[in-house]
């Protein structure tokens, strides 16, 4: 990551980019409204990139701004190449690309590719008549009982993944909302138009692109319809075209899927660079629950090896409902009667919390939790927000609660607006525990011991090394399970990881003669412990507390 700062450095991405990086993921409408119109925009995101900046992020991951009916917040594209009203214009987002790299930040966008919105001109000449050239750019049947193998995502809403098109007296396919038709990508001229989008936005500067949906852009009879061999090809020829422009660009895959069914997402190095690991996150909270390593240490074991130039991307929260589809009925039933008792908490198969409150703001769980973030294998994520401790809304509807605007002083509309508070995009979250006078940047700020000071803490010491983006990880068996410790190896570093997922403090003893000699240096403070010797090496952890050490050979 070239620290850019303010200064005038020329931005060039290098190659690997993404190994090292810190994403931050932000939604335009949600963080800062600088028109005064009570919906976020470029113009605000822009004046507070200093704020990102300064987190120590280095990497922005923006929630799709394109044009749309939102009736998906956005996932509902009806325009690929241009920005949504609302949120500004090309030239704001040009401009907010600029600074944004100037200060040494990448920029992610969103590749919808999957479908687009029933209202894009695409669609609406696809169903205008049966002859129309774009017909086939979408699946269509007389009947809707094809593909009868594809599960329905959205459960909550959807009853089929047919819906019938008064107009053309047809059924099309979406595996989503009804109002969101599934590309047809048997057609070239669907690839070579997607291939289009890309180039238009890597040409501007975009540095990646987060894919999403990937596992259901081919359909085939007596399949599940999920990633298939077809899907696969549609994939390798987006990376072709990319390679052959973009070489630092970056594709980052949205497959909710099992971790050996990711795996051929990454091809060999020649389909995407990086896939999100979606079954991970349920299990750290898991863990967390149980007091009991067991659910990260089995599901990283089963995570297959990824080709050298690719890495996993990890999270707590994001902007959809903690999914919950990839763990068993028993694991579902558990993440349900532990985090989301109350049924409103819950949505189509997950819940739609966000970190402080599943965690009943206890400051160490989220602590904790954001340190295995910060050093199990991958890039981490931040979900906007997270980084205060905001809160959320169960009762808006949809994931609504968990996109509320972002709170950056303790007024009616936490700083985020001028508006009239009732004129904003969404609510504020008005409880008294996590309202803008409760939680905000601005005091946040001012205190060294706030949750924000010591993420930017957490981000700093990440940083410090390459060895928690790029290192090998091997864990420890010690006797005692609420102890989760691994190694970190990355060439001549090592780093040892040890986390208390207890709620009470814990003794571990554990087998460090491979490293007999070294002396453990603890990373935030950088204190020296007690070399490490032949004798089994004990360590006490306060409730939830966590350790990094740097092992020093001398
Ligand atoms: C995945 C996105 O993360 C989610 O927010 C959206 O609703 C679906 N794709 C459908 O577009």
């Amino acid at each position: 990551m070239p620290d850019a700062g303010k200064s005038e450095k020329p931005y060039a991405p290098r190659p690997l980019w993404y190994k090292d990086a810190i994403i931050y993921e932000l939604h335009v409408r949600a963080f800062c409204d600088g028109t005064g119109d009570g919906i976020g925009d470029f113009r605000g995101l822009i004046h507070k990139l200093d704020y990102i900046q300064d987190l120590g992020v280095t990497a922005i991951w923006l929630l799709p701004f394109y044009p749309s009916p939102l009736k998906d917040d956005g996932y509902d594209i009806a325009d690929y190449t241009s920005i949504h009203p609302s949120y500004g214009t090309l030239e704001d987002f040009r401009t907010f690309l600029e600074e944004a790299h100037r200060r040494g930040l990448h920029v992610i966008t969103e590749l919808v590719l999957n479908h687009t919105s029933d209202q894009h001109p695409w669609f609406q000449e696809a169903r205008s008549s049966r002859n129309n050239p774009r017909r086939d750019w979408y699946v269509w049947n007389d009947t809707d009982d094809r593909y009868r193998g594809a599960r329905i995502i959205f459960v909550d809403t959807e009853k089929s993944n047919w819906t019938w098109d008064p107009l053309s007296k047809s059924y099309y396919w979406h595996r989503f909302f009804s109002h969101q038709p599934d590309l047809n990508f048997d057609n070239p001229q669907v690839r070579e138009a997607i291939s289009d989008v890309i180039k238009f936005w890597m040409e501007m500067g975009v540095d990646g692109m987060r894919l999403d949906a990937v596992p259901y852009l081919v359909e085939r009879e007596g399949t599940s319809c999920e990633n298939l061999p077809e899907t696969h090809e549609v994939l390798k020829f987006l990376r072709r075209k990319l390679d052959e422009q973009f070489p630092a660009g970056m594709f980052l895959a949205e497959a909710n899927q099992w971790p050996a069914d990711v795996r051929p997402y990454f091809g060999d190095g020649d389909e995407c660079h990086m896939a999100f690991h979606f079954p991970l996150m349920p299990r750290i909270f898991m863990a967390i629950r149980l007091e009991d390593r067991k659910p990260i240490v089995e599901i990283l074991q089963q995570t297959p090896e990824i080709p050298e130039t690719c890495q996993w991307a990890i999270f707590l929260r994001n902007h959809d409902e903690l999914t919950l589809e990839m763990v068993s009925d028993e694991e579902r039933d558990y993440m349900y009667d532990e985090y989301a008792k109350d049924r409103a908490m819950r949505i189509n198969v997950g819940i739609r919390r966000r970190l402080a409150p599943m965690l009943e703001n206890d400051r160490r769980k989220i602590e904790l939790m954001n340190g295995l973030l910060m050093s199990l294998p991958g890039t981490p994520a931040i979900y906007y927000g997270d980084e205060i401790g905001m809160g959320d809304n169960i009762y808006l509807g949809d994931r609504n609660g968990v996109r509320t605007p972002m709170q950056w002083s303790g007024g009616w509309t936490g700083g985020f607006s001028l508006a009239d508070p009732e004129r904003l995009y969404s609510p504020v979250v008005s409880n008294v525990q996590y309202c803008p006078q409760a939680v905000n940047v601005q005091s946040a700020s001012r205190s060294p011991h706030s949750l924000l000071s010591w993420m930017k803490l957490l981000i700093r010491v990440r940083k410090s090394t390459r060895v928690f983006g790029r290192g090998s990880i091997e864990f420890l068996s010690p006797a005692n399970h609420r102890v989760l410790a691994f190694v970190r190896r990355l060439g001549n570093e090592t780093i040892l990881v040890v986390n208390n997922l207890s709620s009470s403090a814990q003794a571990v003893e554990l087998d460090l003669r491979n490293f007999k000699g070294a002396i453990p240096v603890e990373m935030s403070g950088g204190n020296i412990f007690p070399r490490i010797g032949e004798l089994p090496y004990l360590l006490t952890l306060g409730a939830y507390q966590f350790f990094w050490f740097k092992l020093r050979r001398i």
